[in-house]
């Protein structure tokens, strides 16, 4: 009998425990799985409700990195993942999107010659010194499978690598949407303000927090808008409000409340009528559930997504004059729907599996 394959799966952010989660299960069917946190999110919204919510065992080694620079976290995951991979010698490492975790356990099993297999490779921005970007763009140099959420990066990867195996395998995080959809609970049990019309807004990327005129610009941009907006607060945006004096400051339509799961995110998405963000998988998860979304970005990896009229891009240095009348229009217009299998048809994990399995042998 030959011998099981066996793949460390490696995470450490919110969005990326969400996609293990389902990976984890398609890989273990397959393979001898080991499922390593980076620890890169620790709050309990962020991280343990995920385990809770999702029905995920614990990972079998968590690495407990926290935050810190750049340069201070990339390192630490560095530091950890080498004796650990060195230990537990994996015939592959898995590793998900663009945080400083991707690159710091693709980083460390690189330099022990252990194959990297890259899940939502070939994406890209124009802005390369943005840290995913850099982390993605170095994640796909030095993974040798990569899978890809759509055509364009498939198309974008087979130029880039052709050296590589580049299996077009869908998005995984739409896999976990249509497995959650039936459980969700109404948006009201999430927020009494959610019984009327609302926008649903999340907001934590360091163009739009960490400076607090702009923090504040945005917040009275957004207190403004035509119908109230529910705001719930990433850590980080939670930190630069109490940082900037903030967190009292008026807010007219706008209601905000704690980081909410998983789960809440999901059914707050599913019962707005636009969602306003900047981050990538709310982007997605309001493209697949049909509500319109406003992404406060100068741009996204998501290019389908705006091909298709599911989402438009306002840039942070645009909000004062912009953000009013593009929602105002948005929510006037009656949106056409449009083709919801840009990123795949919800059987990413199994190719991902699949493919993993079929190239290690
Ligand atoms: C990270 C990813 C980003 C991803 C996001 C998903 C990188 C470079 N960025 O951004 O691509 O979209 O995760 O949420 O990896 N904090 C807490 N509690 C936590 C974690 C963080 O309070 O559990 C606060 C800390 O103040 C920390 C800050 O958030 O310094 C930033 O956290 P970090 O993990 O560096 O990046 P994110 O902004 O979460």
């Amino acid at each position: 009998m030959s011998r099981q394959l066996h793949v460390a799966l490696c995470y450490g952010t919110r969005p990326q425990t969400i996609k293990a989660s389902i990976l984890r299960s398609a890989l273990g069917a397959l393979a001898r799985v080991t499922a390593v946190d980076s620890g890169q999110h620790y709050d309990y919204a962020l991280n343990e409700l995920l385990y809770r919510q999702l029905g995920v065992a614990p990972a079998d080694h968590y690495l407990g990195v926290g935050s810190g620079s750049h340069a201070t976290q990339t390192a630490a995951i560095l530091l950890r993942m080498e004796p650990l991979l060195s230990e537990l010698s994996p015939d592959a490492v898995a590793v998900i999107g663009d945080t400083n975790s991707t690159l710091g356990c693709a980083l460390a099993a690189a330099k022990l010659r252990i194959p990297v297999v890259h899940v939502e490779a070939g994406l890209r921005a124009h802005d390369r010194l943005m840290a995913e970007e850099i982390n993605r763009r170095t994640t796909d140099s030095i993974a040798g499978l990569l899978c890809t959420p759509s055509r364009s990066a498939t198309d974008r990867l087979r130029v880039e690598r052709p050296d590589a195996v580049v299996c077009e395998t869908g998005d995984v995080a739409r896999d976990v949407l249509v497995s959650q959809l039936p459980g969700l609970p109404s948006p009201a049990a999430v927020s009494p303000a959610a019984q009327t019309p609302y926008i649903f807004a999340t907001f934590h990327r360091a163009e739009l927090v960490d400076q607090p005129e702009v923090l504040r610009g945005l917040l009275e941009e957004v207190s403004r808008l035509p119908v109230p907006t529910i705001l719930a607060l990433h850590p980080r945006t939670r930190r630069a409000l109490d940082a900037a004096g903030l967190t009292h400051a008026g807010r007219g339509q706008m209601q905000i409340i704690p980081a909410v799961g998983y789960l809440e995110s999901l059914a707050m998405t599913r019962g707005a009528s636009l969602v306003l963000t900047d981050s990538g998988g709310l982007q997605r998860e309001a493209y697949w559930l049909g509500v319109p979304c406003v992404t406060l970005r100068a741009e996204t990896e998501w290019d389908e997504t705006i091909q298709l009229g599911a989402n438009t891009l306002v840039p942070p240095c645009d909000v004062a004059g912009r953000l009013g009348p593009v929602v105002g229009r948005l929510l006037q217009g009656a949106h056409p729907g449009w083709d919801r299998n840009a990123y795949g048809d919800g059987h990413a994990a199994d190719r991902v599996a699949d493919a993993t399995v079929d190239w290690l042998k």
